[in-house]
């Protein structure tokens, strides 16, 4: 059975990418099972760029094919912060009820309509024959005037689906994963391998 790594030390991404991979005649393995440590310098100039630098990495030290992910939350009325520096924002160690509460801060007054915020999620896999490919996967809503949820991570808690009247982290984790950048980025990936690892 063919091995895919995805570079990631996060178990909660693990388990998603292998429900929607599940039906691939892979092997999904995260850096840690295939014994791979690696600190990568991630200074591309998009969430592509970024997942590209990663996988290839990976894919170079390990032969393998390797899968990558990079994603963040796009605030319009911001210019697009905190964007590819999401996880970076305010610093690492700071936690989201602050950077969250600090973003509705610096939203104070602006109306609905000016309050769309996007998160979005490249992935890019690299086989050992040196092909990239890349997807994307997005979700559109607006930033909320205060936290709300407790499920999910990150800034859930203040980013407000219009259609589904709540926000990401009031969608239980079934449902986040069904709509969510990620999950979209990741199933158009798994369209696309399913013609590479049949032909191989
Ligand atoms: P990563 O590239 O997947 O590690 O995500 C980078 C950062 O983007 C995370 O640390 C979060 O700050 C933010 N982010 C990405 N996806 C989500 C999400 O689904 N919910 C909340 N925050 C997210």
């Amino acid at each position: 059975m063919k091995r895919i790594i995805f570079a990631t030390g996060n178990e909660g991404k693990m388990k998603e990418i292998r429900e929607i991979l599940a039906e691939l005649p892979v092997e999904v393995l995260s850096m840690k099972e295939a014994g791979i440590q690696a600190d990568i310098v991630e200074d591309g100039k998009t969430f592509e760029e970024n997942a590209v630098i990663k996988a290839k990495a990976i894919a170079e030290l390990s032969g393998e094919i390797v899968m990558a992910d990079d994603s963040g939350l796009e605030i319009d009325y911001l210019n697009g912060e905190p964007g590819i520096y999401s996880a970076r924002y305010m610093g690492e160690d700071t936690s989201y009820r602050i950077k969250n509460n600090h973003l509705i801060q610096r939203l104070e007054g602006v109306p609905e309509e000016k309050r769309t915020a996007r998160f979005v999620c490249a992935i890019a896999a690299a086989f050992p024959d040196k092909t990239v490919w890349t997807t994307e996967g997005v979700v559109e809503g607006i930033i909320g005037y205060e936290e709300k949820g407790e499920n999910g991570f990150g800034y859930d808690p203040i980013f407000y689906l219009p259609e589904y009247q709540c926000t990401t982290a009031q969608l239980t984790e079934e449902k986040k994963n069904e709509i969510s950048h990620r999950g979209k980025a990741l199933r158009k990936m798994a369209e696309k391998l399913k013609e590479r690892v049949d032909i191989e």
